[in-house]
């Protein structure tokens, strides 16, 4: 429920007045042009031919003209449309009533066409209005020349009226996911290191996690439509899968942690219990799940490895304790708590593990955070170009970026859940991730702050 009015979208209030004037000037050109003497029959197969093709070049022409940044004033001025996690589901059905594979694809590019130029402008605004002179730093203005090249790419065509329009849309988004891939690395590397100091870099928190909370929007709204278009698989829509088995989730989130921890180390990995309601499924975007647990796993992996590893490498590694996750199956929420062995920390850095900036000073991680080679970057990258996530975490790459905890807490928190910890120092942590179940929590997407706060 809640889409049928899907294909009929409201409109920014500047393309009514965009089209008029559209339409005025395809009458001035076609009377210019002598159409006006074609006979009746003859004058409308001829507009036919020639509207689509004029409607695209004036539409581009006009946004030239209107200068990007008017554009972005109009666009950032509109509200986001956060979509619940069902609405996503029932817009992409191809087998609702009145819908096939064609109708659907064109109310997801419709609605695509509309809100990703309005959420790129206020992430355009955001990373303007950055403090500490950071709007003018190269990394920060390449990353919003990418943002601005995205909203020129989308509006240069119209919104998409047929299905050919909609392919063209769908291939242009592919390349959008591809070319944004690395922009978490590509922040993180203008904004670690000690061009900020630990205060300023703390003053960036709420920044950084609006900014990631829109990027895994995007992502996620980008990937979700770019799935829709390729062949169906029973019990998914898009990116959603409706049987989401949260107990193979973790098996399989532990399967890619203890990759993950092998490639760094060469470890002999503890166990993993799994207990609770194992059976418990529910309607959600797998990838999502998968990704923080696998953060978690592979921190409690690691942590418990190190700390009943012998500090003689020579001496055989006792057996480690296992990992236990529980599934609890509410009336309202899935409750996950992962717990391990692994020592734990002390509560004063309760704090700084959200912290999405590393500070140098602290010796406080797993590793130490490697110089990033390029081509490090580009193998990752080309993993899963269109991938939901906004970080380059997979199998078989390495690392990219310390924002483990704080980013999965983001990803949690999207559709409404929360990931919380506790730890005992010298025994070990324990992480709890719950889900709420109805799928009606319409996506956490921060509006733009400008006008709101006042930034330093
Ligand atoms: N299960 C755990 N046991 C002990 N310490 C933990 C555990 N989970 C997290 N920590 C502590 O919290 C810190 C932050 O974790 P987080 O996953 O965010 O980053 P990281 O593991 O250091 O780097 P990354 O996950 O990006 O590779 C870790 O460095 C570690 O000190
Ligand atoms: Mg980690």
């Amino acid at each position: 429920g809640g889409t049928s009015s899907r294909g009929s979208y409201p409109l920014p209030p500047w393309f009514n007045s965009m089209r008029e004037s559209m339409r005025r000037l395809t009458q001035t050109l076609r009377r210019r042009s002598g159409a006006a003497k074609l006979t009746h029959a003859a004058r409308r197969s001829h507009s036919t031919q020639t509207s689509a093709a004029m409607e695209r070049e004036f539409t581009s022409k006009h946004a030239r003209a209107m200068g990007l940044q008017k554009l972005l004033r109009d666009y950032g001025s509109r509200s986001t449309s956060p979509l619940s996690i069902n609405q996503m589901y029932d817009f992409g059905q191809y087998d609702a009533p009145g819908r096939n594979r064609a109708t659907t694809l064109l109310a997801a590019a419709q609605f695509v066409h509309e809100e990703l130029p309005v959420r790129c402008s206020h992430l355009i605004q955001d990373l303007m209005t950055l403090p500490f002179g950071l709007s003018q730093n190269s990394a920060i203005q390449e990353v919003v020349e990418l943002f601005h090249t995205t909203i020129r790419e989308i509006i240069a065509d119209p919104r998409p009226k047929s299905s050919e329009e909609e392919e063209k849309l769908r291939l242009k988004i592919m390349g959008m996911l591809r070319r944004h891939r690395n922009i978490v690395t590509h922040m993180r590397s203008a904004l670690a290191g000690d061009l900020l100091s630990s205060e300023e870099k703390l003053q960036l928190q709420p920044f950084l996690d609006r900014f990631y909370a829109t990027r895994i929007g995007n992502r996620t709204m980008l990937a979700h439509y770019v799935q829709l278009g390729e062949e169906p698989q029973e019990d998914w829509v898009g990116l959603i899968n409706d049987k989401c088995r949260i107990s193979q989730v973790v098996q399989n989130a532990y399967g890619i942690a203890v990759d993950v921890c092998r490639y760094h180390h060469d470890i002999n990995p503890p166990a993993l219990t799994l207990l609770g309601s194992t059976e418990c499924e529910l309607r959600y975007f797998e990838s999502h799940i998968e990704y923080l647990l696998t953060e978690i796993l592979h921190n409690s992996i690691y942590s418990t490895w190190k700390h009943h590893s012998p500090e003689d490498s020579k001496q055989v590694c006792p057996p480690l304790p296992a990992i236990t996750v529980i599934i609890a199956d509410g009336k309202d929420d899935i409750s996950i708590s992962i717990s391990d062995q692994g020592g734990g920390f002390g509560r004063k850095h309760l704090n700084s593990i959200w912290t999405h900036l590393h500070f140098p000073e602290e010796d406080f991680t797993h590793h130490s955070t490697k110089a990033i080679e390029k081509d490090q970057i580009k193998f990752a990258a080309n993993e899963d170009e269109c991938s939901p996530l906004i970080n380059g975490y997979s199998r078989h790459s390495p690392r990219l970026a310390r924002n483990g905890l704080p980013v999965c807490r983001l990803y949690a928190r999207h559709f409404g859940g929360d990931l919380t910890i506790q730890v005992m120092e010298n025994h070990g942590t324990d992480v709890f991730v719950t889900i709420p179940k109805d799928g009606e929590v319409p996506e956490a997407l921060p509006e733009s702050l400008v006008g709101e706060v006042e930034l330093a």
